[in-house]
């Protein structure tokens, strides 16, 4: 089943947003022109990370700094586990979830 979240039309560069689906917070955030999809939820210490800093691909978690690669959700510069990043599902003019 198609969730859709955001319409494609206001997907621009910086854009940030969070969802609540199933419980969850799920983050939609477009860096370089993509939009990638991920747990709000820092794999460390479960901080949210729609607060975090952004470096190019580089997503820095606000609580205690981890930087995570948000093109393949790895630690940086700690062990860490990945971030949850989840497959965008595209349907007509919106992104969303396969659920
Ligand atoms: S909770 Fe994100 S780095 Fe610790």
């Amino acid at each position: 089943m198609f969730l859709a979240l955001e319409r494609l039309i206001r997907l621009e560069e910086g854009y940030r947003q969070v969802f609540q689906v199933q419980g969850r917070q799920i983050l939609l955030i477009v860096v370089d022109n993509q939009p990638i999809l991920l747990e709000n939820r820092c794999p460390h210490q479960g901080a949210p990370l729609h607060n975090g800093t952004l470096d190019g691909r580089v997503l820095r978690c606000p609580r205690h700094g981890f930087a995570f690669d948000l093109g393949s959700g790895a630690a940086l510069d700690a062990p860490c586990a990945p971030l949850r990043l989840l497959a965008p599902a595209y349907d007509g003019d919106r992104i969303g979830l396969d659920l």
